[in-house]
């Protein structure tokens, strides 16, 4: 079986900051926090946060933060998000320095988003999405600051945004998805809500989403994308299925995905490497417990380490 080239992906996950004028730099402009969210995440799977400068990220990150608001945007001078409030929280945390941060002004930022249904909009333009019930309950849990929220009501919303299929949609009715699944049932773990969850059921489900070329898939008759060996494994983790899984043919298919010349992991095997398929490659080993490399949390998607605070 192929190796995972860790050198090789610390390497492409370094050399991203340094070529800011490709194009992928230009696509992720608008949310580069994510990015660094996401290569730092993978730097650390991969023991070596070491190598970049925490003060250097961390004085960046606060660049991005509005002070007359208490929200981050996607980078220095872009409207604030609660997707963006996240990442820059994680990455506070993946240092060990939420201290910086005014906790209270943050979580008045994320709790004004919380509609009388309990739902969440992302910003104040209003759009509503489960993405955005996660982004807001991890954000809280992390400041340890969920009873600014009504959880019972927040709760109650993405439970209503259940299907017959044991899935979940980003609205009432919206078609199940691993990815809006991930982030109803991590933030259903992070409030203690998981008896809301028929687990046999939903657990069926994810394991459906495992392909013939032994990769996952986000939704049926989809092609199967690295991206989703986390939103699947990590929602199987969190609701004690993922032995339905065969974590080899999977751990196999993530391998194959390598650029085992330049570094980075691609969504498909032989396709163009990004670094949120590198970390999803990685984070994915790593809660298939693949040697050698940090454990991550499943509902935090961070170290555990890091979420044991
Ligand atoms: C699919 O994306 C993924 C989702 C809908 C979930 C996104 C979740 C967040 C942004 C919350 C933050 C997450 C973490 C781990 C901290 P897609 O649009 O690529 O789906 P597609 O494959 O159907 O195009
Ligand atoms: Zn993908």
């Amino acid at each position: 079986m192929d190796e995972l080239e860790s050198d090789k992906h610390v390497k492409y996950i370094l050399s991203i900051e340094k070529k800011k004028d490709d194009v992928e730099a230009l696509l992720m402009e608008h949310l580069r926090i994510n990015g660094a969210y996401w290569g730092l995440t993978t730097l650390d799977i991969l023991h070596k946060i070491s190598a970049v400068d925490p003060e250097e990220v961390i004085s960046w990150v606060m660049k991005c933060y509005h002070e007359d608001c208490g929200g981050f945007g996607g980078n220095i001078g872009h409207d604030p998000h609660l997707l963006y409030t996240l990442s820059a929280v994680q990455i506070l945390a993946l240092f060990d320095r939420i201290d910086v941060l005014d906790a209270e002004k943050v979580s008045i930022y994320v709790a004004g988003l919380q509609n009388e249904d309990g739902s969440f909009s992302g910003d104040m333009w209003g759009e509503i999405d489960t993405r955005f019930s996660y982004c807001a309950i991890c954000c809280l849990s992390i400041l340890h600051c969920l009873n600014k929220i009504n959880v019972e009501k927040a709760v109650n919303y993405i439970v209503s945004c259940k299907n017959l299929d044991g899935g979940f949609g980003c609205t009432p009715g919206g078609e199940s998805h691993a990815g809006q699944i991930f982030c109803c049932i991590g933030a259903l773990a992070i409030t203690g809500s998981l008896h809301h969850v028929d687990r046999d059921l939903l657990g069926w489900w994810l394991c459906e989403r495992q392909c013939k070329n032994g990769g996952l898939n986000g939704r049926p008759e989809k092609d199967a994308d690295v991206c989703y060996s986390w939103w699947v494994l990590s929602s199987l983790i969190m609701i004690d299925r993922v032995h339905w899984i065969d974590k080899d043919k999977l751990t196999r298919f993530i391998l194959n995905c390598q650029d085992k010349e330049n570094g980075g992991i691609s969504d498909k095997p032989n396709y163009a490497v990004d670094v949120f398929h590198t970390y999803f490659g990685v984070a994915g080993l790593s809660l298939m417990e693949y040697p050698g490399l940090k454990s991550i949390d499943p509902a935090y998607a961070l170290p555990v380490d890091v979420a044991d605070w």
